[in-house]
C-alpha cells in the first residue's frame, strides 16, 4: 500500500527535495547581494580591528570591496533606525539663521564621556544647540549618547582618534587619526563629521592638506580644564561673549557641565542665540582655519 503510493509519487518527492536543498544552499551564501557599484576605500584608510559588533560580521568579508559594501548596508540600516527613533521636532531641530540672529557656538571637546549624557539633558531642557568635537577612541563606548546627540540636533565634529598632535605625525598616521574617527562616528550615529578641531589647535600646512576638512578653532577659552569652578567658567564666557564667537569647553569635567546652565542663561540674556558650527560658518571653505564668524 505504502510502497505503491511511494512509487506513484517518487518524482514529486524528488523535485520537492531538490528545490529545498537548492534554497538552503542559496540562503547560506552570506556575501552582500544586490550592491552593484562599490566605491574604493582610499589607500590611506586604516581599518580598526578591535571595534564594533559589526566588525565581527565585517571580518567575515575578506575583500575591501565587499567590506565597503557591507559597511554601506549597515549604514543604511542605521539611518532607517535613526529616522524611526527621532523624537518630534523641537526648537533644537530648527535651523538657526545666523545672518538674522546674533549667533554664538558652544563647542565641547575630548568626549564623549560619562558626563555627556547629563550635558545633553541640560541642553535639551534649555533648548540650546552645541557642537561636539569627539575623540574616536571613546565613540563606541558611548554609542547611545552619540545617537542622542544627533537626535537632539547637535553637530558632531572630529577631534581625532586619540588626541595626538597632528603636526608631528606622518601623513599616514594623520589620516588614520582622522579617518578612523569619521568612520566610527558614522557607524554609530549615522552622520559623518565634516569639520575638524585639531588637538591643541596645532595646525600646519600638512594638516590642512591631509585632512581636507575645515579646521575649527575657538575665540573664547575659559581654561575649564584648569579652572574647575563652574561659576568662574560661566562668568568668563558670559562677560567675553560677542556675536560670532566660538566657545571652547570640555565635556570630560563635571565642573564644565555644571557651568552650562549659567552659561546658556547668561548668553541668552545678552541676546545671543545658540548655533552649530555649520550654522555659524555656512560659507566655510574646505580647508580653511576658522576661529570665529568674520
Ligand atoms: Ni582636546
Amino acid at each position: 500500500m505504502v510502497s505503491g503510493w511511494l512509487k506513484k509519487h517518487v518524482l514529486t518527492i524528488c523535485a520537492v527535495l531538490f528545490l529545498l536543498l537548492g534554497w538552503i544552499a542559496f540562503e547560506r551564501i552570506d556575501t552582500p547581494r544586490g550592491v552593484a557599484t562599490v566605491p574604493a576605500i582610499p589607500s590611506n584608510t586604516i581599518i580598526f580591528p578591535q571595534l564594533h559588533k559589526e566588525h565581527v560580521l565585517l571580518k567575515k568579508v575578506r575583500s575591501t570591496e565587499a567590506y565597503t559594501a557591507m559597511a554601506e548596508v549597515v549604514q543604511q540600516q542605521r539611518k532607517i533606525q535613526l529616522a524611526l527613533e527621532t523624537p518630534p521636532t523641537t526648537l533644537l531641530k530648527q535651523k538657526t539663521d545666523c545672518l538674522v540672529q546674533h549667533c554664538i557656538a558652544l563647542t565641547f571637546d575630548d568626549g564623549p564621556s560619562k558626563y555627556t549624557e547629563q550635558l545633553l539633558n541640560i541642553l535639551q531642557e534649555r533648548q540650546a544647540k552645541a557642537t561636539f568635537f569627539v575623540l574616536g577612541v571613546y565613540v563606541e563606548r558611548f554609542a547611545s549618547v552619540m545617537k542622542k546627540m544627533v537626535y537632539d540636533g547637535h553637530q558632531i565634529g572630529n577631534h581625532t582618534w586619540s588626541h595626538r598632535n597632528l603636526t608631528v605625525l606622518s601623513p599616514l598616521e594623520m589620516s588614520a587619526e582622522i579617518n578612523q574617527t569619521n568612520y566610527v562616528v558614522q557607524l554609530v550615529s549615522g552622520v559623518i563629521p565634516s569639520i575638524l578641531r585639531p588637538p591643541y589647535g596645532a595646525i600646519n600646512q600638512e594638516v590642512l592638506q591631509t585632512s581636507n576638512m575645515p579646521q575649527i578653532l575657538w575665540s573664547i577659552d575659559p581654561n575649564d580644564w584648569r579652572q574647575r569652578d563652574p561659576s568662574a567658567v560661566a562668568a568668563h564666557i558670559v562677560s567675553a561673549a560677542q556675536r560670532g564667537d566660538i566657545v571652547l569647553l570640555h565635556d570630560v569635567y563635571a565642573s564644565s557641565v555644571e557651568a552650562v546652565p549659567a552659561i546658556v542663561d547668561g548668553l541668552r540674556a545678552k541676546g545671543l542665540t545658540f548655533a552649530t558650527i555649520d550654522e555659524l560658518l555656512p560659507q566655510k571653505e574646505t580647508t580653511g582655519v576658522f576661529y570665529r564668524q568674520p
